[in-house]
């Protein structure tokens, strides 16, 4: 069994009932979050990218909860010299936890932190999670790109997560494209209404996707999908 809930905008928890694991952890300032960082127990964190948006409370979290966060190298570095603890990858490569799978995939996007400041944080990615022996691709932000035809050809996606919130990132046609690309047994939308630059009509997507044969999910903040 492998659960999925998610806590809005790009962020995912995930368990096996053993192990547990977040992507993605922006929960304080987040308008969609369910929860808050207090409340996150896990052994390990995905940052896709330096944007407060998506590190959000990454390094809080490792600090309490003594939780790995598995990030680009050069956001590793720089969440290291936070005080917290890391896994340092890149793109293309990946590693056998003892949860699972994780292997790094591109994502056309920026990645920085920081305030007014920007200090740069490398290239931004997305995570090919195994788990539970099931695939989960969160694509991170992203334009999309051909390449994701290659990652849906190599691996048997189950659930996909992907924005659709334009103007950072793909919006819905954008998405539907990249769905077909990929080719997962389930869609999930998200990175979309947590603010209005990021409108987005999920039922627009879901009714562009059927007939293709792939499931779209559209999940609440709190709402689960279990596989
Ligand atoms: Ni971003
Ligand atoms: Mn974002």
């Amino acid at each position: 069994m492998l659960k999925a809930t998610f806590y809005g905008h790009s962020c995912v928890y995930i368990t096996d009932g053993k192990q547990k694991l977040i992507i993605d952890p922006f929960l304080t300032g987040n308008p969609q979050a369910p929860i808050a960082a207090d409340d996150i127990n896990v052994d390990y964190i995905l940052a896709t990218h330096g944007h407060g948006d998506h590190l959000g409370d990454a390094v809080e979290i490792s600090k309490r909860t003594g939780a790995t966060i598995i990030a680009p190298n050069e956001l590793a570095v720089w969440v290291a010299a936070k005080g917290a603890d890391t896994h340092n990858m890149h793109i293309g490569g990946a590693y056998n936890f003892e949860f699972g799978r994780v292997k790094l995939t591109i994502a056309h996007h920026g990645s920085a932190a920081g305030e007014s400041q920007l200090e740069y944080t490398g290239n931004p990615c997305g995570f090919l999670l195994t788990m539970a022996g099931k695939t989960i691709y969160h694509t991170g932000d992203t334009g999309l790109f051909y390449d994701m035809k290659l990652i849906g050809e190599m691996n048997d996606i189950d659930l996909m997560f992907l924005p659709i919130g334009d103007n950072f990132t793909m919006g819905v046609d954008d998405a539907v494209k990249a769905v077909e690309f990929v080719k997962p047994k389930i869609a999930m939308p998200m990175h979309y209404n947590t603010w209005d630059i990021i409108a987005a009509e999920p039922n627009e997507f879901a009714q562009k996707l059927d007939g293709s044969g792939v499931k779209v999910e559209i999940l609440k903040p709190n709402e689960s999908i279990e596989l």
